[in-house]
């Protein structure tokens, strides 16, 4: 049956990032397919805003942190161990520094190394014994058609979620003798509060000129991938990413 295809029932999803644009979607999407979810986010207030944009009887914990502190990373285990631990994983924390590679500094890259690639290993080791322990899991990694092609202005996240697509790949391999599977989505431009200004500027014809389908993702956008890779939908595919960037690396323009 289809529907049992993209079921969620029964599955404990955890979303980092989730109180951003595409984090909430995941959540959103996961909720509808029948998942408990535990959200995380940085900022108080986007974190509210995130959960009030959520059924309020919908089965969710709201856990607010810097994903780069270990005792944030432990509590999200916690939480997840003991909610019968996690089956799914959303890593969606990211941040950008859009400096030309000459200006930048070795603390932009380290903070973008820090934010972007070190927590979401951390948060990835922290939880993956859980699904050792079921011996299935669903991991699915925020890459960016960065992780394959270079980026004017944006080298240092380029370097991040290229490590990120390759953790994607090395993990896929070494976790699949679990039950394991490790995807990763590569969006281009999506319109969110990390993008809207710089997307909507002097910049945004030349920005759409090179995007075959002539516009950006929108959040909803991200809604099927999710749900394709957190369900039994995508149990053969593992270490892919899917590129959701309107043609824009498969285009000459
Ligand atoms: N928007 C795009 O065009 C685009 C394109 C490709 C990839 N991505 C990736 O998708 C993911 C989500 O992006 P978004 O557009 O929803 O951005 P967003 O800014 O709306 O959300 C980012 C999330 O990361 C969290 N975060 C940032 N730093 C953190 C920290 N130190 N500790 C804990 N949480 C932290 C924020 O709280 C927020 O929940 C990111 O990894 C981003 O790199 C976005």
């Amino acid at each position: 049956m289809l529907e049992d295809l993209f079921s969620l029932d029964g599955r404990l999803a955890v979303v980092t990032g989730a109180s951003g644009a595409i984090g909430r979607e995941a959540a959103r999407v996961f909720l509808a397919l029948g998942a408990t979810v535990v959200m995380t986010g940085r900022t108080p207030e986007h974190l509210d805003e995130a959960r009030a944009s959520l059924p309020a009887d919908a089965p969710v914990t709201a856990l607010l942190g810097d994903a780069r502190d270990a005792g944030h990373v432990a509590e999200i285990a916690e939480t997840a161990a003991a909610q019968g631990g996690a089956d799914i994983l959303v890593n969606s924390v990211g941040t950008n520094i859009r400096k030309p590679l000459l200006d930048a500094t070795n603390e932009d890259m380290q903070f973008l190394w820090d934010v972007n690639m070190a927590s979401v290993w951390a948060v990835t080791q922290a939880l993956v014994p859980q699904m050792v322990e079921k011996g299935y899991g669903k991991i699915i990694n925020m890459c960016s058609i960065g992780s394959f092609i270079g980026l004017e202005l944006k080298t240092m996240y380029a370097i991040t979620k290229g490590a990120l697509a390759q953790h994607t790949r090395s993990a896929a391999v070494e976790l699949a003798k679990y039950g394991i599977r490790v995807n990763g989505i590569a969006p281009g431009y999506v319109d969110t509060p990390m993008t809207h200004a710089w997307i909507h500027s002097e910049r945004e014809e030349q920005f759409l000129s090179a995007i075959p389908l002539r516009r950006f993702a929108q959040v909803e956008d991200m809604g099927g991938a999710f749900a394709y890779l957190a369900s039994r939908a995508s149990d053969h595919m593992t270490g892919q990413l899917l590129v959701l960037d309107g043609g824009e690396t498969i285009s000459s323009a």
